[in-house]
């Protein structure tokens, strides 16, 4: 079969197997497979974009992940920790300016106990009507359900790749069963999931990549964020070299048409390694898009990869530029909190 035959059947059936994703990560079919996943964003999501605001409250780590600028080795970073009135305050502030979801995000830091972060989601489900997403890495069964029961509603955990040996070489710390488990008890638990994976990583192949997006499927995710690999000088694969945009633009465009309905962002890492195809993601398959609310001096610190670009701006002038860029590219603003799309 031919590739563009593959795009549509995967079209029609939302059915792959890893050899017809392997054939279309290797093609340069790649115009048709971004037309195909435009459509079916438009037919699946609409035309709408969700913001989405993200506090970084944390970037002290207890893992060692050896892409992570943040990762605990890396002693020449200065290390910060928001008090939890403060992180309530700054999701009252992006509340103000039109943001219905808080991302609440941080490395592993034990610091914030269940009881701590129980009380900054309790304190934000009292400002009005706000979904909350936890992005705060591995915790027991007990505590996620305890969170659960708190009022968070989804919770981002990215498999970051779906070769285990891979993961576990960059993960010493941890393990990609437990990892996979994580995402399984938040589904059961009733989270609206999240995961995703790096593209570019050493040692990473198409079939890989392949695996990846199969796994996304698998898991049955309602989100999932893919960027390019960023080497940090400050990690041990600080000399390996950046991942593909093309090539994650590809995976985007696949992830959308396999499996129809997950909100799918256009990531940070996307807009470091070339900010046109922030845009490009939005015509391949993208319909969200994150901002980050902390305080200017946080954001700077919050280096998993080297950013360049921080130019210091209110939180509103921020939302609206970003409400007039997406009208600019001809959609919508969502004005609702975007949970996660059944079909
Ligand atoms: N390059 C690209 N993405 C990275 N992440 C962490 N470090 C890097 C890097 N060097 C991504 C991971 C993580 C998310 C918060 O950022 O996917 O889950």
């Amino acid at each position: 079969m031919n590739t563009q035959k593959i795009i549509d059947k995967i079209v029609e059936t939302s059915q792959g197997s890893i050899d017809e994703l392997i054939n279309i990560l290797n093609s340069d079919c790649d115009a048709y497979l971004f037309k195909q996943a435009d459509q079916v964003r438009k037919k699946c999501c609409g035309n709408e974009i969700h913001l989405r605001a993200i506090i970084e409250f944390s970037n002290h780590c207890r893992c060692d992940c050896s892409y992570c600028g943040i990762n605990r080795q890396n002693t020449s970073l200065t290390r910060y920790r928001m008090e939890l009135d403060e992180i309530i305050d700054y999701a009252k502030k992006a509340y103000a300016a039109g943001y219905q979801t808080m991302v609440l995000q941080s490395g592993e830091d034990p610091w914030y106990t269940r009881e701590k972060i129980s009380y900054i989601i309790k304190g934000i489900k009292k400002l009005g009507d706000i979904a909350i997403t936890l992005s705060v890495g591995e915790r027991d069964y007990d505590t996620y359900k305890q969170w659960k029961v708190d009022g968070a509603d989804r919770f981002l955990i990215k498999h970051e790749t779906a070769d285990e040996a891979l993961y576990n070489s960059l993960h010493p710390h941890s393990s990609f069963k437990n990892r996979i488990q994580c995402l399984k008890d938040l589904k059961e638990l009733g989270y609206q999931i999240g995961s995703g994976f790096m593209i570019g990583l050493p040692g990473q192949t198409l079939d890989t990549l392949a695996k990846d997006i199969l796994l996304l499927k698998e898991l049955d995710v309602d989100m999932a964020g893919m960027g390019p690999f960023i080497p940090h000088p400050k990690t041990k694969l600080k000399n390996y070299p950046v991942g593909s945009s093309y090539l994650t633009l590809k995976a985007l465009a696949l992830t959308r048409i396999l499996l129809k309905r997950p909100h799918l962002p256009t990531t940070t890492a996307l807009e470091v390694t070339n900010i046109k195809d922030r845009k490009n993601a939005f015509y391949t398959g993208a319909n969200v898009i994150m901002r980050k609310v902390q305080p200017y001096k946080y954001r700077k610190l919050y280096e998993i990869y080297p950013n360049p670009s921080i130019h210091e701006k209110s939180i509103g002038k921020e939302r609206k530029e970003v409400e007039d860029y997406i009208k600019i590219i001809g959609r919508k603003v969502a004005n609702t909190r975007g949970d996660s799309i059944h079909l």
